[in-house]
This record gives C-alpha cells, sequence and structure tokens, in this order.
C-alpha cells in the first residue's frame, strides 16, 4: 500500500455531473461587451459555457449530479452519511449550500459542511472525506462542487477578462472505503493568503463599517469577480507542477506510471503550460473546457464524469487530479481509479 494510509483511504464509488440546458457562445457575449471569438479562443480555449436561465442555487444544480453519482455507485441516497459541499457561490451568504442540497436531498440529521477554496475546493473537500473515511467516522460520503457564476459576472466590457472564462455547473462523487488499493492514495494542499486580492469579489463584505453592500459599492462594480489574470496565470503554471510533483512523491508513484491527468478547468493555456512542463502527451491530459469553461469547485468532478464517459479513465488507473485558483489555493490528489 503507498500513499498516506494508515487505514483505507476514500475511493471513488460513482461520479456524477449536471449542466444547465442554456448555451452561452463567445458570439453570444459579444452582445454585451467587447470581444470576439477568436480572442477567447486563442487566449482560454473556450468556445462556449452554460448559464442558468431562471432562479437555481448551487445547492439545486447539484441534485442532478448527485442522483447520477449514486446511480453510478449503485447506492441508495440513504447511504449517504454526510455531505461536504464545495462552492465559492453559494445559494445564500448562509447557511452553507451543503444544508440546502441536504433539504433539496430529503436526508435530515445528516452533517453538511460547506468548504470555501474556490477551484481548490473541490480537492479540499475531497482530502476531508479521504480523513473522515480513513478514521472510520464516515462509509459514504458525498463530495459535491457546484457553482453559479453567471449571477455574479460583469457582462460590460469591464469584465471581460473574467466574464469569458466562467460557467455554472455541479459534479459530485460518492466516496467510500478503499477496496483492493484503489482510491485516494496522497493528496497535498497549499494556500498563500498574501494574494487573496489577486482573484476576489470584494463585497457584500462584513468588515465594512456601516454596512457590507452600499449603493457605492455597486455602482463601483465591488460585486463583481475582479482578478489580476497575469498574476493568477504565472503562479498557476509554477504552482501546479510542483505540487503534483509533491503529491506523487507522497503516493510512492512517478509520473511515467500516470495513465490521466485531470487537471481543474482554468483555462486551456494553462492546461497545456503545466502538461509541457511534466512532459505529459495530450493524450494523457483531459480537457472539456471548450465546450462548459471554468467551473471552479464543479470542475474536476466534471471533468472526471466525462473522461469515464469517453472511456478514458479505466479500474486501476493511476490519475493527478490538480488545481489552482483564488486564495492563492492549490492542491493535487493521486488516485488509483
Ligand atoms: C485572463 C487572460 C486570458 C487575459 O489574457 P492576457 O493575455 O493576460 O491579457 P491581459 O489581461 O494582459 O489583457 C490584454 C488585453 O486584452 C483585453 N481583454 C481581456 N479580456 C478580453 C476579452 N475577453 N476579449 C477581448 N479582450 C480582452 C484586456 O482588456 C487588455 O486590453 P488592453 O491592452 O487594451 O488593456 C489571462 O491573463 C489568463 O488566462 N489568466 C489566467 C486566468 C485564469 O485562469 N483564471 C481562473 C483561475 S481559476
Amino acid at each position: 500500500m503507498g500513499g498516506d494510509r494508515a487505514q483505507p483511504g476514500a475511493m471513488i464509488l460513482g461520479v456524477g455531473g449536471n449542466l444547465p440546458a442554456r448555451v452561452v457562445t463567445n458570439q453570444d457575449l459579444t452582445q454585451w461587451m467587447e470581444t470576439s471569438d477568436a480572442w477567447i479562443v486563442e487566449r482560454t480555449g473556450i468556445r462556449a459555457r452554460r448559464w442558468i436561465s431562471e432562479d437555481t442555487g448551487a445547492s439545486e444544480l447539484a441534485v442532478p449530479a448527485v442522483k447520477q453519482a449514486l446511480e453510478r455507485a449503485s447506492a441508495r441516497l440513504e447511504d449517504v452519511e454526510c455531505i461536504i459541499f464545495a462552492t465559492l457561490s453559494p445559494d445564500h451568504h448562509f447557511p452553507g449550500s451543503g444544508c440546502f442540497l441536504q433539504q433539496h436531498l430529503g436526508l435530515p440529521g445528516i452533517p453538511a459542511l460547506d468548504v470555501r477554496n474556490q477551484c481548490s475546493g473541490f480537492l479540499y473537500g475531497l482530502s476531508i472525506a479521504d480523513a473522515w473515511i480513513r478514521l472510520g467516522q464516515y462509509r459514504r460520503v458525498l463530495l459535491v462542487g457546484a457553482e453559479i457564476h453567471s449571477t455574479g459576472l460583469d457582462l460590460s466590457t469591464a469584465g471581460r477578462d473574467v466574464t469569458c472564462l466562467f460557467g455554472d455547473g455541479a459534479g459530485a462523487l460518492l466516496l467510500g472505503p478503499s477496496e483492493a488499493g484503489r482510491g485516494v492514495l496522497a493528496t497535498r494542499l497549499h494556500a498563500d493568503g498574501r494574494y487573496a486580492k489577486s482573484l476576489w469579489i470584494e463585497a457584500p463584505n462584513s468588515r465594512a463599517v456601516p454596512a457590507r453592500l452600499t449603493h457605492a459599492m455597486l455602482d463601483e462594480g465591488k460585486h463583481f469577480t475582479r482578478m489580476n489574470g497575469r498574476h493568477v496565470f504565472t503562479m498557476a503554471v509554477s504552482r501546479m507542477p510542483e505540487v503534483i510533483h509533491e503529491a506523487l512523491s507522497a503516493s510512492g508513484h512517478e509520473l511515467s506510471e500516470l495513465a490521466l491527468f485531470v487537471p481543474h478547468q482554468a483555462n486551456q493555456r494553462i492546461t497545456e503550460a503545466v502538461a509541457a512542463q511534466l512532459g505529459l502527451p495530450e493524450e494523457k491530459v483531459f480537457s472539456n473546457i471548450e465546450t462548459i469553461g471554468n467551473t471552479t469547485a464543479a470542475s474536476i468532478p466534471l471533468a472526471l464524469r466525462d473522461a469515464e464517459d469517453q472511456g478514458r479513465l479505466k479500474r486501476g488507473d493511476l490519475v493527478v487530479l490538480a488545481s489552482f485558483g483564488a486564495g492563492f489555493t492549490w492542491a493535487a490528489s493521486v488516485v488509483r481509479w
């Protein structure tokens, strides 16, 4: 047995995903902002993303993803012992989206934890799920990543750098104790709050006196995501290869054994730069950003679902998951599929 496990850790029993039906192409964005399909495709690899078209919380978008994960795991809803919900766009400021999801699923009483680690939220959540299962605290953990970005995007030209990237989506895993050496072998997590404001939303904020949301804040667009794109890019392409090597080394495995690299789908250029640094050929790198954009905490489970559907994940494959995002936070997990 390689990796960090004193006791068997978490194995992925089933994966699911859900996207809103509304497709928003790069051409569609040109009705609101000065941009072009060519610019967005060249800089990001994104051609379209999905946005909700009516009031829907991240917790509601997650429900079909959860049902698909349970179905693929041949599990029943009643088997779920706890919920971990990763999101940067919770339904409401509080309580957490995990509580709302629990209500939609009809599972009163089980614990529901929200994880607020942006693009790395899903891997932070995976690490918690793995630890709980390893401790024997829970045997069936529902891990969800879900985002509604579309209602928080600046559709004017001032927001075009951010708006062209993000889409809505939800993904879910059902996790249980590992069997036959499968599952999470090692995870490494990092954060560096010195750069918290390189990718953030300033308002509403509870530190502002006299009020956390004012007309002035709205007029200044402080409720929209702001990003220093170049800073994010340069940090992502250096931190992701580092944490991947770190997690691989903790797992006792080598890059040459890797069957598939499934990165957080931040931006196709970041994925390609990281893969190039690792020396990975295209066929070992998974990407689905072209049609769904960056879905933050949902992107890794959605990528796993699509990779499984495309026959690119086979039982026993060594898989590396990695992320980088706001905080800054970054993480990698080595998984035996
Ligand atoms: C956002 C990103 C694509 C911008 O590309 P870039 O080459 O760094 O571009 P810059 O930010 O330097 O901007 C260059 C110009 O393009 C413009 N631009 C930005 N977004 C644009 C868009 N969607 N369409 C057209 N032009 C755009 C800028 O306004 C700027 O114009 P200016 O020179 O007149 O000021 C790039 O920085 C990036 O990919 N960063 C990583 C972001 C990321 O992955 N975030 C998610 C992390 S989870």
